[in-house]
């Protein structure tokens, strides 16, 4: 397995090109599972969880290619994929595939409404909560769709079609709002969507299915309407910017000190995190060209943090802000309000000897003058970042075991942040 290797201290100054989202990209591959004409994504992201869908998608028959680079594209620019599901060979998703990635489950709802059955395998808990379905399957049930659990498979039916509804989320579901947009965009008749997600990746996957035909307005808002289609085409799509990894950076900038511009980032998307930034001490201007952010001889301030869905401050970006917290002067509260066990980095900050109790849903953090570096693990995609951030800013040197995490949702990171000063290297599995 590979490891990480970082020698803390450095400040970091330069340029960090932002990718696609993964968010977005996952939800927007799995849409071409709707149509039998070709789907092309821009700006999809090199990561582990688009290869992992992609084996996903072929096995329900989703022919995939992929463009070469052009000339004078940077190595950084994202990749151009064509999707053609021209027919679905296989309605089943395996529990093989599906524990690997809980996002790739939201294939029951196209396979559903294009097909009429869907048998997809439940994805299990992860490591940062039990993360269950059962609005998914609610908003699924309010179409049309005859839900049964059966050894551990989902098995969706809807053999006359789905048919439009009223859907009322009683929380905020991310995949609940993507799983609904997808099956009702082919149901018959209109649906409307209560206490919908907001996030930009949903407003990115409307987009989409919009340039493919579909009839959805709202997007973006909490109450979301959709009118069904009976079929939907092809479309060509740029995907959006990473608005996680992009907050990551910031946060790393916040902690070492330095000037990046963070390139192609959009500021309002994660708005909430670069205030919480701004009271923290570091600068922000945003741009055309993207967001800067520096910190420049201040001290880091300490500021208190509640995760909540979009337009608040992510829980994807909790870990990474509790990171730059163990630095502050001052005592400073991060509550999460999304995951209920989304604390693994805590144990493995403490490594650096960082201060922090949890009290709850709460961590209390106690900034301490100075980080040390340490042998560490990570154990979930964003804790894994929030150790990054933690070595970067520690006295000497953090060897980060299982980074096949970070793999998942960051593309080139140790490529990005040493082309901005950073001291870190990749050691592969050999060497
Ligand atoms: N929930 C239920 N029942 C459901 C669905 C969700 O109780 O049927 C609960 C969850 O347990 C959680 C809350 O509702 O407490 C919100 O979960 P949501 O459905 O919004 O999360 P998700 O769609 O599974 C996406 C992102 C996560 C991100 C969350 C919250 C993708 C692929 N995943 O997950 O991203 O943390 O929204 O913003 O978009 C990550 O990238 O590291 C990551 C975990």
């Amino acid at each position: 397995m590979d490891r990480i290797r970082i020698v803390g201290g450095k400040t970091l100054n330069g340029v960090i090109p932002i990718s696609g989202a993964k968010n977005a990209a996952l939800p927007l591959m799995i849409a071409s599972l709707l149509t039998d004409r070709t789907v092309t994504l821009e700006n999809l992201p090199r990561l582990a969880d688009v290869s992992q869908l992609v084996r996903i998608l072929s096995n329900h028959g989703v022919d995939y290619s992929i463009d070469g680079r052009r000339q004078g594209e940077g190595s950084e620019a994202g990749q151009t994929v064509h999707m053609t599901a021209r027919e679905i060979v296989d309605t089943t998703a395996p529990y093989e595939l599906v524990s690997r990635m809980r996002a790739s489950f939201w294939v029951i709802a196209p396979l559903l409404a294009r097909c009429g059955e869907a048998r997809v395998s439940l994805p299990g808990g992860c490591a940062i909560g039990t993360r269950p379905v059962d609005l998914l399957l609610m908003a699924l049930e309010r179409l049309g769709g005859q839900i049964e659990i059966e050894g551990g498979y989902a098995v969706a039916k809807a053999p006359k079609g789905l048919r439009g509804a009223e859907i009322t989320f009683p929380k905020v579901t991310v995949g609940g709002t993507h799983v609904a947009l997808m099956a009702a965009s082919l149901a018959e008749g209109t649906t409307v969507l209560h206490n919908a997600a907001r996030e930009p990746e949903i407003i990115d996957l409307a987009n989409l299915l919009n340039t493919m035909g579909a009839k959805i307005s709202g997007a973006g808002q909490s109450t979301v309407e959709i009118t069904g289609v009976a079929r939907l085409n092809g479309a060509k799509h740029h995907v959006l910017p990473d608005r996680i990894e992009a907050g990551t950076y910031a946060m790393a900038v916040a902690m070492t000190g330095g000037d990046v511009l963070l390139e192609g980032a959009r500021a309002h998307d994660f708005q909430a995190a670069l205030d919480v930034l701004v009271q923290s001490g570091a600068r922000v201007e945003a741009s055309d060209a993207g967001v800067r952010v520096s910190r420049n001889g201040g001290p880091i301030l300490p500021v208190d943090v509640s995760t909540a869905p979009f337009p608040a401050f992510p829980t994807d970006l909790q870990a990474q802000f509790m990171a730059l917290m163990t630095r502050a002067k001052g005592v400073s509260r991060i509550t999460e309000t999304i995951f209920e066990n989304r604390f693994m980095h805590v144990q493995e900050l403490a490594r650096f000897g960082a201060h922090i109790r949890l009290d709850g849903d709460s961590a209390v953090v106690e900034g301490v003058p100075v980080l040390k570096g340490a042998p560490v693990m990570a154990t979930d995609l964003r804790a894994s970042a929030s150790l990054v951030i933690a070595a970067l800013a520690a006295e000497g040197e953090t060897m980060i075991q299982r980074v096949y995490h970070l793999d998942r949702g960051f593309e080139a990171l140790e490529r990005k942040l040493s082309l901005c000063g950073a001291e870190v290297e990749r050691i592969s599995a050999g060497g």
